[in-house]
């Protein structure tokens, strides 16, 4: 239970959903963790609840499409818990949209905050660890269609197939630092965020949940598990792999003919 214990971990998009759980998860293994988001109200609900649970946190408001703030966002860390560990690439944008009605601005905001936001976090914690000369671990938060695409996100399953290109050409190149970098690919999670983009009615939920072979949805503190595991040293050797949590659902697609029935 504390093999996390004296790290600290910045977490993206922390203030809800996967992130939030993810946070709380990290904080129950002993690390320090910095939340970063752009609203600042949820950020501090989730300090307060780490704090209330005896771990240590802080919130940092961050929009990680900037690289300033995401660079003040490390300083801060590296100044309230005296080093930093690693990152939790989870902040994404997303909306369901048939491509040709996507504008240009709509494509930016989700290639942005998905793939430019991950670089921008990724490459600021990387430096730090660099410098300092001192291992890490990074894990980035995608989605099975970023290898299967998906009708109506193709800004996010093209930004997400960018953060897995990314994850396994720097777990090479970065190997030599003793940096690992991981992906985890949740299958459709009860959150807010997702579910209110992407499942909102009752038909589209019962349509997304049949397409799951376990037929339920995840929950965010077991995505949250598997993070902490893939920061731990119990994953010391696993370097540029995506560990997909979907319950089956992605190769449960069914290509020619009706669904077999699963449940
Ligand atoms: C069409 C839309 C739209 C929608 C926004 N846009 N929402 N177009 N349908 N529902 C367009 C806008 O019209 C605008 O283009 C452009 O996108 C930017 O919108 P803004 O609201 O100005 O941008 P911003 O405030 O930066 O918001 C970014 C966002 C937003 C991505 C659009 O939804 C967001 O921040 N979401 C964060 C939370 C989230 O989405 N979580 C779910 C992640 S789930 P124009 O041309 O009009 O200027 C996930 C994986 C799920 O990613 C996997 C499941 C298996």
């Amino acid at each position: 239970m504390e093999s996390l214990a004296d790290r600290a971990y910045l977490v993206t998009g922390g203030g809800t959903g996967i992130g939030a759980a993810t946070a709380l998860h990290l904080a129950r293994l002993g690390a320090s963790v910095t939340v970063v988001g752009r609203r600042k109200d949820p950020l501090d609900a989730v300090v307060a609840e780490v704090e209330r649970q005896g771990g240590k946190a802080l919130a940092h408001p961050t929009d990680v499409r900037d690289p300033e703030a995401v660079e003040a966002a490390v300083d801060a860390t590296i100044e309230k818990f005296g080093r930093i560990d690693g990152l939790v690439n989870n902040a994404a944008g997303n909306f369901v949209t048939p491509a040709e009605k996507l504008s240009p601005n709509g494509w930016r905001a989700v290639v942005d905050i998905v793939l430019n936001g991950t670089w921008n976090c990724t490459s600021a914690v990387a430096r730090r660890l660099i410098d300092a000369d001192r291992p890490g671990a990074i894990v980035s938060v995608i989605a099975t269609y970023a290898w299967t695409g998906h009708p109506g996100t193709v800004h996010s399953a093209a930004a997400k197939a960018g953060v897995v290109a990314m994850t396994r050409t720097l777990a090479v190149e970065w190997a030599k630092y003793g940096i690992r970098l991981n992906c985890i690919a949740p299958g459709p999670t009860e959150t807010d965020g997702a579910g209110g983009a992407l499942w909102a009615s009752p038909e589209d939920r019962d349509r997304v949940l049949s397409s799951v072979p376990l037929n339920r949805f995840a929950a965010p503190p077991e995505i949250g598990d598997l993070v902490g595991l893939l920061l731990s040293d119990r994953t010391a050797y696993v370097t540029g792999e995506v560990l997909t949590a979907d319950g089956g659902q992605w190769l449960g697609r069914q290509i020619y003919g009706p669904p077999l029935p699963t449940h």
